[in-house]
């Protein structure tokens, strides 16, 4: 077991690494069978009108220094058609929960533990958590594509930007663009999409020689190459300015009016949020907080962090000498504790809030929110459930 001060000693450090691997050996042989049968990642929806659901998802790394729960009991839906906007602060689990649909963990010490990811491609309802790579691949790309945060580690250094974003036609759209020609001109359309003006020029450039902001909107390009169903942008718009922002935006909903896709939204940007969002999941330490419709987290935010992190915000022409921080820091994700994850920070604590975790409470049919203050039978109580 660490120390609460994160110490551990090499012996220790190299006991935890032995474990580690034997758990995830024993992982890693059912990921890599081979041959499985349909019917083993064949499932159906709790809700056919949602494009995805995770249900009680465990995303774990089992690291030298000791297990890091990074996805704890995470359950959401993304409706069909919707916006479904993630929010939470740096660490709390957004990119483990999106790469978790994906399949694309750092394996083998990243691993899902536990808990469902159903994916609705209309005519079929795959268990991800069970689906092989194989099937995996022809998903990524035709079905599902994922802009991701860091558009430098995700484009290939020394291929030309045309080149990379050739092979994502040719290998899911070769019916369409048969010949080389259609294909290049198929990329040179996306990148116009994207707003790239000197498209023709960018094509036979390498990623090092583009803005940060010109390499994220060729990842846009490539993402949407496909006109994917589902499009699960990490933080989509952080490396753009504002007009450039804007334009992303535009493209992404006009996408999804278009092609009816849904969208899973990671921000930090909470204005990001409130124009793009039917619904917004707000996550810490691992799991969520707050569920709800845009309009009931913006104008009845109800968790102490959801509280917190709206009054964080700018608000234009308000004055204020300072904005608000939430004071503290999270709690160590290898040692969580076994109360309220938030209750070393939170204002509104009581003497229930040292109990357990505190268990979900609907406050409508779309709006849940985990916290002691809505719970009637423990608040006011001074008791402690556990
Ligand atoms: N490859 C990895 N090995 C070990 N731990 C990891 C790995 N990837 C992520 N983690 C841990 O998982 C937790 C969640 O990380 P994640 O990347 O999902 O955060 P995030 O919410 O996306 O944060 P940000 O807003 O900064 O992008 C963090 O504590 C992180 O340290
Ligand atoms: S359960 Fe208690 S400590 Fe946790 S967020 Fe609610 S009021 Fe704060
Ligand atoms: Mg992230």
């Amino acid at each position: 077991m660490a120390r609460d001060d994160g110490y551990l000693s090499a012996r220790e450090s190299r006991r935890i690494s032995k474990e580690n691997r034997k758990i995830t050996a024993k992982l890693e042989k059912t990921r890599t069978r081979r041959n499985v049968p349909e019917s083993e990642y064949m499932t159906e929806m709790k809700n056919p009108a949602n494009a995805v659901e995770f249900e009680n998802l465990h995303t774990f790394f089992f690291t030298d220094a000791g297990t890091v729960k990074s996805v704890d009991s995470v359950s959401f839906e993304v409706p069909l058609g919707k916006t479904v906007g993630v929010v939470g602060e740096s660490g709390c689990g957004k990119s483990v929960t999106s790469l978790s649909l994906m399949q694309l963990l750092q394996r083998p010490q990243g691993q899902v533990v536990e808990g469902s990811i159903r994916l609705n491609t209309g005519d079929k309802v795959y268990e991800i958590t069970k689906t092989p790579e194989n099937v995996m691949q022809h998903l990524r790309g035709n079905f599902m594509s994922m802009i991701f945060q860091e558009p430098m580690t995700s484009l290939n250094p020394v291929f030309r930007i045309g080149d990379q974003m050739d092979e994502v036609t040719m290998l899911h759209k070769k019916s369409e663009y048969p010949t080389k020609e259609a294909v290049k001109g198929r990329t040179i359309e996306l990148l116009k999409m994207v707003g790239i003006a000197n498209s023709e020029g960018i094509y036979n450039m390498y990623p090092h020689e583009l803005s940060g902001g010109m390499r994220q909107r060729v990842m846009i390009a490539m993402a949407l190459a496909c006109s994917p169903k589902l499009i699960i942008a990490d933080e989509p718009t952080t490396a753009l300015d504002v007009t450039i922002q804007a334009q992303i935006l535009d493209l992404l909903r006009g996408l999804k009016d278009k092609i009816n896709s849904s969208i899973m939204l990671i921000t930090h940007d909470l204005g990001v949020i409130a124009e793009m969002a039917d619904y917004v999941v707000v996550m810490y330490s691992g799991r969520v907080v707050e569920a709800g419709t845009a309009k009931e987290i913006f104008s009845s935010p109800a968790h102490p962090y959801t509280i917190g992190l709206m009054a964080s915000k700018p608000v234009v022409g308000k004055h204020q000498d300072k904005l608000y921080s939430i004071p503290g820091k999270v709690p160590n994700p290898i040692n969580m504790p076994n109360y309220c994850y938030f209750r070393d920070r939170c204002d509104k604590r009581e003497g229930c809030c040292d109990g357990a975790y505190p268990g979900e409470i609907w406050l409508s049919e779309t709006h849940r929110v985990s916290c002691y203050r809505y719970d009637e039978a423990h608040m006011g109580s001074g008791q402690s459930k556990a």
